[in-house]
């Protein structure tokens, strides 16, 4: 790769990853930890529904279990945070082991052609997660469910980790397994890279089936555009 070429075309590039689903599939562990919550209320959520909280806030995610059922506040924090405890029970045990196939190589490979490197996640359990993956080193900024009110869909979360890194949104690149996400770095005015099927994350500048398949010489060839 030519790497002065990607380097001098944004003075420096930056990379955005989300976390859930694309580093590590905690996607799966959200499910069982709102499935198990959705069965004790007795209501209905298959993994259908899971496809539509893919990526959105804890907040969000219990108003699309609920259907427009309405509850009062008090009942709406108790369940979100009985989710939160059966989720945190799971990611209690993760380590190393559960990073997605291929994750390390392509942020070593970003690393080395001089490619700023942020995580941009809706989760507020985002920065542990990463600690137990044992990759916090590799990200120059951490934007997570705490530091923005408005997550994805909206494209304050990308943003702030724009203005963290100190560059332009036209410089950033996204890296998202979710449709939330994909909208909301269109939005900030990055370049997207959509991991998963075409229904989901078809609306991506590039789509990869996982992220081992990211050919990272296409990717950074995205800034060409600007
Ligand atoms: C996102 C996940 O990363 O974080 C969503 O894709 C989740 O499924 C959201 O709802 C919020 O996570 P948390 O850990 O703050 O409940
Ligand atoms: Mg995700």
């Amino acid at each position: 790769m030519n790497k002065t070429k990607y380097i001098n075309s944004c003075n420096p590039a930056a990379v955005i990853f989300d976390l859930d689903g694309v580093i590590t599939d905690t996607a799966e562990y959200h499910y069982q930890a709102w499935r198990r919550m959705a069965e004790e209320e007795e209501l209905s959520f298959s993994r259908q529904d899971n496809e539509k909280l893919r990526g959105v806030s804890r907040r969000a995610s219990l108003e699309l279990i609920l259907k427009g059922k309405e509850l009062p506040e008090n009942k709406k924090l108790e369940l979100m945070e009985r989710k939160n405890n059966y989720y945190r029970e799971q990611i209690k045990t993760i380590s190393d082991d559960d990073i997605l196939p291929g994750a390390v190589d392509k942020l070593n490979q970003l690393k080395n052609a001089g490619v700023k490197l942020a995580l941009a996640s809706a989760s507020k359990n985002a920065r542990d997660i990463i600690e137990n993956l044992g990759i916090e080193d590799y990200f120059e900024v951490v934007a997570d469910g705490y530091s923005v009110e408005k997550t994805k869909p909206a494209p304050d979360l990308f943003l702030y980790a724009a203005e963290k890194l100190n560059l332009l949104p036209s410089c950033c690149i996204v890296v998202e397994d979710a449709e939330a996400g994909i909208t909301a770095a269109v939005s900030a005015g990055m370049y997207t890279v959509g991991i998963g099927p075409s229904a989901r994350v078809g609306r991506a500048d590039l789509v990869y089936n996982s992220v081992a398949e990211i050919e990272i010489p296409e990717m950074l060839a995205l800034l060409e555009k600007r």
